[in-house]
Order: structure tokens, then sequence, then C-alpha cells
């Protein structure tokens, strides 16, 4: 049974874009898994972009309760806080030494910033070997990311080779899980809806707000009385992603047969919307207001991951000659 893990950088509350090409596919995915599934909030890789403590500890929050909004089982699964596990950064100081420099700079991560080496964080450059670190550490199999994560699964597949070849086996090698069919969905503008292009559809914002993104979507002029093409409009995208075949055949319909304002359009979205997440909504709301909740099911993850961290790290102690640790660090 292959093992199930994947990290999630702590940067605020998903989107609708989020939700159903990243959390929504991964929980489906650990749900078809008889094993448990490893997902954590990965704050350590988050402070190479983010040094506020207060912003961190928000988007902690929020990132984790719209996890467990969407239905992860934290009795099945392990969910927990990277930072809340200290083996792992024992685990990517390991590595380090068996990581060629140039490896490093070949990495998007750091490619992507180092026009301005001064604002270069050495956190940055050795972003791929904390996650090297994030995935060996548990024994991990398949690692479901975004095309953007490949070349730092590529990265990471070669610090644990290199580890294993030089000092015998010890780890499991990770392999990427690319979900080629995951769908893009589409901003208020049309681009990809991105937090950086302020285009999104904060599913779990309050009714006024999620309404006012919904009714910003553009459109283009047609007069209400002309047919409109719902093929080319944004709205009619939104709302095939979340609605039945037989409501998205009323829409086109709708359409098609002019007199429809995109006004209208917008609200049956609007609607469809409140009523595709009327669970996640509420169950986030609940967490928002009970954040004790969320911290007793980290904490629990925490410990569970621990104890498999606990055991890899002193088999790499071990190799490297430094003594095995023979009691376990309480939380
Ligand atoms: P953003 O672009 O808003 O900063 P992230 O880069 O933090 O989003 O993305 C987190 C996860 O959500 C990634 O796995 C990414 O592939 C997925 N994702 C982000 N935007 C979309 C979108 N518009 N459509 C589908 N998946 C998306
Ligand atoms: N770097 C990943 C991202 O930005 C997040 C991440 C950190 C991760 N550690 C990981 C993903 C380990 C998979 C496995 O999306």
């Amino acid at each position: 049974m292959p093992r199930i893990l994947t990290g999630i950088q702590s940067s605020g509350k998903p989107h609708l874009g989020n939700l159903l090409g990243a959390i929504l596919p991964a929980i489906q995915l650990s749900k078809k898994e008889k094993d448990s599934s490893f997902f954590f909030i990965a704050d350590l890789h988050t402070l190479t972009s983010n040094r506020n403590g207060a912003d961190m500890i928000e988007n902690n929050l929020n990132i984790a309760a719209a996890w467990l909004a969407c239905g992860l089982d934290t009795q099945k699964d392990v969910f927990y806080r990277q930072s809340d596990v200290n083996e792992v950064c024992e685990l990517t100081w390991i590595l380090n030494c068996f990581t060629p420099f140039p490896m490093l700079q070949n990495s998007h991560s750091f490619k992507d910033k180092s026009e301005n080496l001064s604002m270069v964080s050495s956190g940055l450059f050795t972003y791929p070997v904390l996650m090297t670190a994030d995935i060996i550490l548990y024994n991990a199999n398949l690692v479901p990311v975004g095309k953007d994560q490949r070349q730092h699964l590529e990265i990471a597949r070669d610090i644990a080779k290199a580890f294993n070849i030089q000092m015998g086996e010890t780890f499991v090698i990770p392999e990427a899980f690319i979900q080629e069919h995951v769908m893009t969905v589409p901003g208020t503008d049309g681009r990809k809806m991105s937090k950086s292009y302020g285009n999104t559809i904060d599913i779990f914002a309050d009714d006024k707000k999620l309404r006012k993104q919904v009714m910003s979507i553009i459109t283009d002029s047609t007069p209400v009385e002309d047919p409109k093409n719902p093929d080319s409009c944004i709205v009619f995208a939104i709302y095939s992603l979340l609605a039945t075949s037989e409501e998205i055949q009323n829409l086109k319909e709708t359409y098609l047969k002019g007199g429809m304002g995109y006004g209208f359009a917008k609200e049956t979205l609007y609607q469809k919307i409140l009523e595709y997440f009327k669970t996640e909504r509420e169950l986030f709301n609940h967490y928002i207001s009970n954040p004790q909740l969320v911290e007793e099911q980290l904490l629990f993850g925490a410990s569970k991951a621990s104890e498999i961290a606990f055991d890899v790290l002193n088999k790499a102690r071990a190799k490297v000659g430094s003594r095995a640790h023979d009691k376990k660090r309480m939380l």
C-alpha cells in the first residue's frame, strides 16, 4: 500500500481553485487508501516568504480549518503542522550535507529569485532539502503535488538516493503524483484563479464578500435581450464545475434564448456555491470560532507523525555516527 503525503503552504483562506484543484482531490485520494495518508501545513516553508508571526498563526488556522471542513479524517489520516515535528529540522541538516550545491542552484524556488541575491535567505536556498526531509521522514511513497512542484520532487528523489548509495539503504524513494486531469479553475477575470492575481472566489468568506466576488466576474456587453454564448462566459464556466448536468443544460438554454441579464447568471452561480459548499462553510466557521478544536487535531496528528519521524531519524542518525536517541521528546 503506498503511503500518500503532501504539504500545504499556509497562505491564507483557500479559494475555489485551491479547493477544486488541490484540497478536495487530495482528500478524495486519501479516502481510497486503506492506510493513513499524511497531510501537513508547511509553515516552515512559508517562513521563507512570510516572516510575520501573527500572520502565520492566522493563516495556519485558516488552512487547517479549511482542510478539516472539507472532510479530512483525522482519525484515519495524519494531519499536523510541520514545525511541531522537530525531527524534520535535524534531518534537513543531515541531508544538507548530502546535497550538492549546484542541485539547489538549479531549483526553481531559488532560481526564480536569484536576480536579487541579497533578498535570498539560506532558508529559501535549501527549501528543497527541507521538502525532502518532509517526505522521507515518514517513508512516503506517493506525493500528490501540482506541476510546479515536479522539480522539487526530482530533487527529493536524488537526495534520498544519494544518501542510500553512500550510507546504505535508509530511506524510501518517493514518487511525485501529478494529477494531470485536475481542472484549472478560472478566476473572476478569466485568468487562472490565484491569490497573486486578486481574482479569487473565496469560498470561506462571509456571504456579502462572496457575493461581491461573484458579481465582479467579468462578462461581455451583450444586451439583456440578445442570446448569449455560454461557452465564452466565465460565469458559466465556473457554474459548470459545480452544477449537475441537468442544471448546466438549463442555464445553457437560458443563455441561448436571450432575455437573460448576466446578473441573473451570477446570482444563479452564487446560490449554487452557497448550496454546494454549505457544509464546508458551516464547519469552517465552527472551527474558526473554536480554534482550540483545530489545535487539538493538529497536536494529535503531530504526536502520530512524531512516532514515525523518531524512528526514521534514528536510522539516519545511526548511519552518520550520531547517537541514536532512546527517549521520546514530548510535544
Ligand atoms: P495561489 O495561486 O492562489 O497562490 P497556490 O499556489 O497556493 O495558489 O496553490 C495551492 C494549490 O492549489 C496548488 O496545488 C495549486 O495547484 C492549486 N491551485 C491554485 N489555483 C488553482 C486554480 N485556479 N485551479 C486549480 N488548482 C489551483
Ligand atoms: N513546496 C510545496 C508547495 O509550495 C509545499 C510542500 C512542502 C510540500 N513540503 C512538501 C509538498 C512535501 C509535498 C511534499 O506547494
